[in-house]
């Protein structure tokens, strides 16, 4: 096991490129994963076609989700073994280092950004989560967005009720189980024809993004409800904004994307940054505590549906190409057959 194939991103605006790399050691806090499945976002092809992080150094191994095996762990580890099975947010583009990157056989993994996979769910299944996760988590839980109660086996009802906007998505189908289990009630925009499927996660009411009355449409909906805030996954960001100042109670939008400077006035905002979890509380909150029991009892599920793009790590450029295009409630995966 001294060295293992990585799909290198050689400099932005360059395709994928496989050769191989060192397999490296787990930090204390960290595990070595063999990856089984690895998973799509946007923020991939992003960083594929421009260096939108300054920071990152090129060649890169890029990619945020992986499922798989646990193969070593470091002194400090309690929570796992050699041979759990594991989901873990890769976080490579913020650390800069390719060791911590997905795209490749073997990935060091914080172990605060990992949780069990139950036996019922597949490691195709458990890829989908951990970006869309981590990224719906920072803006629901972190202090300095929208705060909220922390996620539970157990969750007590709130009274409150928040918005997401853009339901289907891969954040906003996890930031409404998240918030759901967290007990806030949802209101969520998505295509009419993935409604069934946003309300099956735990939407309340599901309101057509297409639909020139949208915003009036989410503004009744929310009209005599403890408002809690907004959290915009994807779509149109001023729309969200619009509703919001026209609520009642908590004015504030978490966003994944910069915020518009002519935005409705009277609405705070900040803009997510995906991997932050790492470092506070909410980490614990829902990788260490929450996310593995709460899919092995089914209360959360993989969201969105994975769309298996190709087997190995050759797939991974096709795969790229795919989620690049556009996909509607559907997660891009590319199994590896270690
Ligand atoms: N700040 C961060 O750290 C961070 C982290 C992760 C993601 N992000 C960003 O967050 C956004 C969402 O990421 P994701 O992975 O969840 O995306 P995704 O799963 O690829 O989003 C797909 C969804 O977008 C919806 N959509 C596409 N065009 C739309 C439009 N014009 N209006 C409304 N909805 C539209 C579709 O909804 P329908 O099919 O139902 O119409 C589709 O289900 C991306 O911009 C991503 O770059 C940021």
């Amino acid at each position: 096991m001294d060295q293992s194939l990585a799909a290198w991103q050689p400099r932005p605006g360059q395709p994928l490129q496989l050769d191989p790399v060192e397999v490296p050691q787990p930090g204390p806090n960290e595990i070595l994963v063999r990856n089984m499945a690895i998973a799509i976002n946007p923020v991939d092809w992003l960083l594929q076609d421009s260096a939108l992080f300054p920071w990152l150094d090129y060649p890169a191994i890029l990619g945020s989700d992986v499922a798989g095996d646990v193969v070593a762990v470091g002194s400090i580890v309690a929570r796992f073994k050699i041979g759990d099975r594991v989901l873990g947010q890769a976080v490579g583009a913020t650390t800069n280092r390719p060791a911590h990157g997905a795209f490749q056989t073997f990935t060091l993994v914080l172990s605060n950004m990992a949780s069990h996979i139950p036996p019922n769910i597949s490691y195709v299944d458990a890829a989908v989560l951990p970006l869309g996760v981590g990224t719906a988590a920072c803006g629901l839980f972190q202090k300095d967005h929208l705060a909220l109660e922390h996620p539970s086996l157990t969750p007590k009802a709130t009274g409150k009720t928040i918005l997401i906007w853009g339901g289907s998505s891969s954040v906003g189908c996890n930031a409404i189980q998240l918030a759901v289990a967290a007990g806030y009630e949802c209101v969520t925009t998505a295509s009419l024809h993935n409604k069934d499927m946003v309300r099956s996660l735990g939407a309340s009411e599901v309101f057509d993004h297409a639909d020139q009355n949208v915003v009036d449409q989410v503004v009744q909906a929310l009209r005599g409800k403890d408002f809690a805030g907004a959290l915009h996954a994807t779509g149109n960001m001023q729309h969200c904004f619009s509703a919001v100042s026209a609520c009642d109670g908590r004015r504030f939008v978490s966003t994944t994307l910069t915020p518009p400077a002519d935005r409705a006035a009277g609405v705070e905002t900040n803009q997510i940054f995906a991997t932050s979890l790492k470092d506070n509380e909410v980490s614990d909150a829902v990788y260490v505590n929450f996310l593995g029991r709460a899919l092995a009892q089914g209360k959360i599920r993989p969201a969105p549906p994975a769309q298996i793009a190709g087997s190995g790590l050759a797939s991974l450029q096709t795969a790229l190409q795919s989620q690049k295009k556009g996909v509607s409630g559907k997660k891009i995966v590319v199994t590896l057959d270690n």
